[in-house]
């Protein structure tokens, strides 16, 4: 059994998993995993090289040879070849590309490992869809984020706008919903709660109080 600890956070994308992931994973002095961004980042890796994401072989190749850093903890600086692809990852197009790759068996595997790795002392707080139920199913502590999809979309606006990237709402909102179905009907890896997890509903509350609900549950399981 692997003793670091792992607080998964799962859920639907603008549930508010990555800011909270970002503020427990600091708190706590924890590594942080944005599995979304290995996704995302797959993606546009497998564009700029001209890939079609559904050649599988040669998504496979290119998973396995990323050169991926992450910037510091929280700061969501993604470094692909050398080169930031910060934003990129970030677009439409890289929301896209990320769940167009991860509905693909082999290219999951192939960044399976990948993901294990990040388990390092004195802990891992990772977010993403599967977080729970397939990478880390040993985890201390499993959170399913939810929040109404107008919520969501509003939230993901409101992001990208600060970020300075271009957004229209309504588009978001067709997005996310069309981003939703794709990952809950997939039946590799789809969205859907760990058995085990706690399910929250962050539409009424804010970051701050999700982040403090979780931090408490951890320490209530772990008696710190
Ligand atoms: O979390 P984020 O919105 O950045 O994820 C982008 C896409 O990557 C998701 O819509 C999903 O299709 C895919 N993804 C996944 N498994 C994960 C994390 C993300 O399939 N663990």
């Amino acid at each position: 059994m692997n003793p670091v600890p792992v607080i998964t956070i799962d859920g639907p994308s603008g549930s508010g998993k990555g800011t909270i992931a970002g503020q427990v994973a600091e708190r706590l002095g924890f590594t942080l995993l944005d599995s979304g961004a290995l996704y995302r980042t797959l993606g546009i890796a497998s564009h700029k090289q001209g890939i079609d994401t559904a050649d599988e072989q040669q998504l496979v190749c290119l998973a396995r040879s990323l050169d991926i850093s992450f910037g510091k903890r929280g700061l969501g600086t993604v470094i692909l070849n050398g080169e930031d692809v910060s934003k990129d990852i970030r677009t439409k197009l890289g929301s896209h590309l990320a769940s167009l790759v991860g509905a693909i068996p082999a290219a999951r595997d192939a960044l399976f490992e990948r993901q294990l790795q990040f388990r390092q002392a004195p802990g891992l707080v990772a977010d993403g869809r599967d977080m729970g139920t397939v990478v880390f199913p040993d985890a201390k502590l499993k959170i399913f984020l939810t929040a109404s999809v107008s919520e969501r979309a509003q939230r993901r606006y409101k992001q990208l706008i600060d970020k300075g990237i271009d957004a229209n709402l309504p588009d978001l909102l067709a997005e996310l919903k069309e981003r939703d179905r794709r990952d809950i009907e997939r039946p590799i890896s789809p969205l859907k709660p760990a058995k085990d997890a706690l399910i929250l509903d962050s539409t009424e509350l804010t970051i701050d109080q999700v982040t403090e609900q979780i931090l408490s549950e951890f320490s209530a399981k772990t008696g710190t």
